[in-house]
């Protein structure tokens, strides 16, 4: 896997995001990587892709041994300027984000060594620290010692309606009650899963971005990065 150079004043900075889906973790990350120099990382893109991967190839998506070897295999760039994602020299940034890869990279991400090749691949894309890195075990499993480690939350409402928006924007003319309902069949799925459940993370701070707009959010969490350089040690709840 191949990234560029994380540089500036937090080059050994590494801050976690971790929760729900539709939390705003990805937009939250990718305004602090521009705020300060980081790389940001996208975790769920890399089981996205190689679900994506599973589902062109037929590979079930039960069958263990082989999903892992694909992520093992799979050559995962994530760029940051523009934002793309590509698999095997290929852009898929479109293609991962079709609501038959959600279900089925959750569905993968529930197999232990399906994680265990992922979660090898995103300690060395963070192990020089200068990123932020957004998931769903990346403050519990991945970096459990980050120095700033986020649990974002928002209500299941509020989550769908934003994804629902989004996937408006695409065209798509999915119902409110088709979103939240598979919404919420992905959130039991990733906090109920015996390997590496989502959790709110030990030390995490909890950032609820339900009535907060996406610069709200981005200002809390730009105030614990202050405090951090100011304290130069862990920031805690
Ligand atoms: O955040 P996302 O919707 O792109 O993630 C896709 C799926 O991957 C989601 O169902 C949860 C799973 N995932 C995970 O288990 N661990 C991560 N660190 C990131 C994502």
């Amino acid at each position: 896997m191949q990234i560029p150079d994380g540089g500036g004043a937090f080059r050994g900075l590494i801050i976690t995001i971790d929760g729900p889906a539709g939390a705003g973790k990805s937009t939250i990350a990718r305004r602090l990587a521009a705020r300060f120099g980081l790389l940001n990382i996208d975790s769920g893109a890399m089981y996205r892709a190689v679900a994506l991967w599973a589902l062109r190839e037929g590979v079930s998506l039960e069958d263990e041994a082989r999903l892992e070897e694909l992520a093992r295999r799979a050559e995962i760039r994530l760029e940051n300027n523009p934002p793309r994602i590509l698999l095997n020299g290929e852009d898929v940034s479109e293609a991962i984000r079709a609501p038959e890869i959600s279900e089925a990279a959750s569905r993968i991400s529930a197999l232990p060594r399906v994680r265990r090749a992922l979660v090898e691949k995103q300690r060395r894309l963070g192990e020089r620290g200068g990123v932020v890195m957004e998931g769903r075990d990346i403050g519990s499993v991945v970096f459990p010692d980050a120095p700033l480690k986020i649990y974002l939350d928002a209500s299941l409402r509020v989550r769908a309606e934003r994804r629902l928006a989004e996937l408006r924007q695409k065209g798509s003319d999915v119902s409110f009650e088709e979103v939240e309902r598979e919404m919420r069949q992905r959130d039991l799925r990733d906090s109920t899963r015996a390997d590496s459940p989502l959790v709110c993370p030990p030390g995490a701070v909890v950032v609820d971005s339900t009535n907060l707009t996406p610069e709200e959010v981005e200002e809390a969490i730009v105030a614990l990065v202050r405090r951090l350089e100011a304290h130069g040690k862990e920031v805690s709840p």
